[in-house]
């Protein structure tokens, strides 16, 4: 039988799961299976985006699932995201509905902006996903729309019933605090990149504060990036290989990568592991089964070291892109 899943409240008055499926570098040609196999072991969220290029596959994947009576529609909470060439007002809502088209359902249950800071637009007849470059290879341009602008195109998607919330992705502390006094929906969650050597306690406190439910992402640190060659990474003790978060695990009788996700799940934040197999799913989804103590969870925060994977500037050479600079 699957797991429980525990639920967080979004302000939006809408439940979330609090564990997740992600669906980043699942490769096209497994993707529907990947999907099928991660709802037959219980995951009812599913983490896609544009950038993520397998949205399709993705729907193939949920509408088998739903034939065959493994799930309904309405138990599925499905996520997906705004990439910063669509965050001209007028671009949003059209691209929304081609995702929609993709993922061959009527509404996201929850619809983030990828990445703050509009880019030139691209047509998707000429590529996509897009990606970060206006020329497909070097060229970041800019567009002038305010992070506002894109915001208030967001707040109209659920107008509109094509998202049931909305939420933001990759933001920091002074945007978040800026959007909060003109948002007429405020963001539901914040998505960012969250593990022990990467822990932004200042801005938990500040989600927790302002009643936005946090995601993190990338929960086992430099693992998902060690196949880009990030020399940062590589140089790291890999977080499931620490003897502090190996000894944690020895004394609950679990794997460290659950204990890394209990980490996460415990201090009230949503995960969502990737995995494209069977068995590390059914392990992951396990996460909130057991509780850590309060010297475990400790001892992990104080892993932390500033150390960021997730920003464009590790995935090519650039002057214009500081996202979280
Ligand atoms: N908003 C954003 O900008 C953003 C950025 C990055 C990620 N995300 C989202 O967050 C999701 C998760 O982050 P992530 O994809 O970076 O990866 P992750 O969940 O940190 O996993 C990293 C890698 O670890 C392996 N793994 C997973 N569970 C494991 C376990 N229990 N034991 C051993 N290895 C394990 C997986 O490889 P195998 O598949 O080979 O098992 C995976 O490729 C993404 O898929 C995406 O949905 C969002």
């Amino acid at each position: 039988m699957a797991p429980a899943i525990p639920n967080l409240k979004l302000n939006s008055g809408h439940d979330m799961p609090q564990v997740g499926f992600g669906l980043w570098k699942v490769d096209n040609a497994v993707c529907a299976d990947v999907v099928y196999n991660a709802i037959k072991t219980g995951y009812r969220l599913l983490d896609g985006a544009c950038d993520y290029g397998n949205e399709k596959e993705c729907g193939e994947g949920v509408a088998r699932a739903i034939k065959d009576g493994l799930v309904k529609r309405e138990e599925l909470f499905i996520v997906s995201k705004l990439w910063p060439t669509f965050q001209d007002p007028e671009q949003v809502e059209p691209v929304v509905k081609r995702q929609l088209a993709d993922w061959g359902i009527d509404h996201f249950d929850l619809y983030l902006m990828h990445f703050p800071g509009a880019l030139k637009f691209v047509d998707p007849s000429v590529r996509y996903p897009p990606g970060w470059h206006h020329d497909g290879k070097s060229q970041i341009v800019k567009s002038k729309t305010t992070i506002q602008d894109t915001w208030r195109a967001m707040e109209s998607l659920v107008d509109a019933g094509l998202a049931k919330s909305i939420g933001i992705s990759n933001f920091q502390a002074q945007l978040i605090y800026d959007m909060l006094r003109y948002a007429r929906i405020p963001p539901a969650t914040l998505q960012v990149e969250h593990h022990p050597y990467l822990v932004q306690q200042e801005l938990v406190n500040l989600v927790k504060s302002e009643g936005i439910q946090m995601t993190a992402y990338s929960t086992f640190g430099p693992a998902s990036f060690l196949e880009f060659g990030f020399k940062h990474a590589e140089k790291l003790v890999p977080l499931m290989q620490d003897p502090v978060i190996q000894k944690i695990a020895d004394k609950h009788s679990k794997k460290p990568s659950q204990v890394l996700l209990r980490w996460v799940t415990q201090r009230g934040i949503a995960v969502i592991p990737k995995s494209t197999r069977v068995e590390i799913m059914a392990e992951n989804i396990e996460c909130c089964s057991f509780d850590l103590d309060e010297d475990d969870i400790n001892q992990i925060s104080s892993k932390d070291a500033n150390i960021r994977f997730n920003q464009p500037h590790n995935y090519f050479e650039t002057d214009k892109m500081w996202i979280f600079g």
